[in-house]
């Protein structure tokens, strides 16, 4: 099943110049970028996007570190975007991350793991309709 997913590259990815290799993985992994923008995330914004978490005692160095600098966010297409996205990029915890994955090979700590990834087709069309236009849920 063709499905869409929502992707960051965050500011650890950015600032360490992964943009090329994390968007190259992709591609060579079936995944199509149907839509990108690059920008600093605003406080609000981020907070916003990140909700879920609010009560969570690393939401402040969640948001902290997810504005600390430009972002690329892109929504992804392909055979089952969500579940292979999720697999190109590796557990949630760099130290449980798989060999090969991106968190695996690039991420330094838990608090910059370098990508987020849509978990579901729910949260996926709540994430792409947060930053892109309702029409790129798909
Ligand atoms: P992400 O997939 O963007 O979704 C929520 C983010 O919260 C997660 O990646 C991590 O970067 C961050 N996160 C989750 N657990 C912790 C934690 N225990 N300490 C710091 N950051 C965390």
């Amino acid at each position: 099943m063709t499905e869409r997913t929502f992707s960051i590259i965050k500011p650890d990815g950015v600032r360490r110049n992964l943009i090329g290799r994390i968007v190259g993985r992709f591609e060579e992994e079936g995944l199509k970028v149907v839509a990108a923008q690059m920008k600093r995330l605003g406080r609000y914004e981020a907070e916003g996007f990140y909700a879920i978490h609010k009560e969570r005692p690393f939401f402040g160095e969640l948001v902290e570190s997810v504005t600390s600098g430009p972002v690329l966010l892109m929504v992804l297409e392909g055979e089952n975007a969500i579940l292979k996205n999720r697999e190109i990029m590796g557990a949630t915890n760099p130290a449980d991350a798989a060999e090969g994955t991106i968190r695996k090979l690039y991420s330094q700590s838990i608090g910059e793991n370098t990508v987020h990834g849509s978990d579901a087709p729910e949260t996926a069309a709540t994430e792409i309709a947060w930053f892109f236009a309702q029409s790129l849920v798909g």
